[in-house]
């Protein structure tokens, strides 16, 4: 393992006005986003939808890395470059999901381990031959009654930090994404303590299994009360807790943190995020690892037709340029409207 390798694409990936675009929707996941649009999820409208995507022109300013599924880091663009090879020639980082998937946890009704280490050394050989350079594996923690339990936490972030080693043995940094669910009527001060809780056992764990914590990027949930609850929270406010819930958790030597969206809509996690970076300085980056929110208004756009392609990549290149701008704190709703 290079240590130096590894710290400076994690600090790539982080870099100023820069995040990543999560683009590793699992064959499931991409055919519940092309349901919504009537699109038939088919090996080439998926390869067609994130050509459009990989191909926006500009983009490249306010995207760093994209995080590729398994069939798609073996796809080739139109002009028949392979996926991988098109992003790194615009500076874009190529990465990719090597989870396979969160399953139920037998014995703990509502709860879910993530699975796919067993061969993952050998996996993580075979995609860095194929171009990525970094990784990313997602455990699911769900808020409900009774849960989430301490065995079903243990259990994710025993697997979260054997991925990660694994991951740093093979060249390639890792993404720690520990997703607590939005799901539920829960407070946002019970979100604050399942995440921290969460949070603490993710890092010793990766202590224990040595990781190195320069050479990774952690990819959390913002602290947000349940999409359900009743009471909402301002932006000031998930802010502060979020930053807060962070502060008292992830080590300085982190050098990112690469938040998921997880359901927000496009413009509350733009929000959210300038609002974080207006409380700044922080020990690390604050920065965006979003899938649907910065995909959501291409997609809608797309609708899987070609005369629609140039619209679509306008929004995408819109929705990273605000992101973008949230990276500084600089970031205003008024900036929505503009025309992209
Ligand atoms: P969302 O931003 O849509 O939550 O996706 C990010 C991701 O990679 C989830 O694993």
């Amino acid at each position: 393992m290079d240590k130096d390798q590894l710290a400076s694409t994690a600090r790539a990936l982080v870099q100023k006005g820069k995040g990543i675009l999560a683009a590793d929707e699992s064959y499931g996941t991409i055919k519940k986003r092309f349901d919504k649009i009537d699109v038939p999820s088919t090996e080439e409208t998926r390869r067609a939808y994130r050509e459009l995507l990989f191909t926006t022109p500009g983009v490249e300013e306010f995207i760093s890395g994209v995080i590729l599924f398994d069939e798609t880091i073996r796809q080739i663009a139109e002009d028949g470059t392979p996926f991988p090879e098109l992003l790194s020639s615009r500076g874009i980082i190529p990465g990719i999901k090597v989870d396979k998937g969160a399953i139920g946890l037998p014995g703990f009704p509502g709860e879910k381990i993530t699975e796919g280490l067993d061969g993952l050394l050998d996996r993580l050989e075979e995609y860095r031959d194929l171009g990525a350079r970094f990784t990313k594996w997602r455990a699911v923690i769900t808020i409900g009654e009774d849960i989430p339990t301490p065995y079903a936490m243990d259990a994710n972030a025993h697997a979260l930090a054997r991925y990660a080693a694994a991951s740093q043995a093979a060249g390639l940094v890792p993404i720690v994404e520990p997703e607590v669910l939005m799901d539920g009527d829960h407070s946002i001060e019970r979100c604050y303590e399942v995440t921290a809780d969460t949070l603490n056992n993710v890092f010793s764990e990766l202590h224990r299994a040595r990781v190195d914590l320069e050479g990774m990027l952690l990819k959390p949930n913002m602290v947000l009360p349940g999409k359900e609850s009743l009471e909402q929270a301002s932006v000031e406010e998930v802010a502060a807790t979020t930053v807060r819930c962070l502060r008292s958790t992830v080590p300085a030597a982190v050098p990112g943190i690469v938040f998921l969206s997880g359901g927000q809509s496009p413009e509350q996690a733009t929000r959210h995020l300038n609002a974080m970076n207006q409380l700044g300085e922080h020990p690390w980056e604050l920065s965006f690892s979003y899938g649907r929110a910065l995909q959501e208004p291409s997609l809608g756009a797309w609708r899987g037709e070609l005369e629609n392609v140039a619209r679509a990549q306008e929004l995408f290149y819109h929705r990273a340029r605000l992101n973008s701008a949230a990276r500084y704190g600089e970031y205003s709703p008024d900036m929505e409207s503009v025309a992209a």
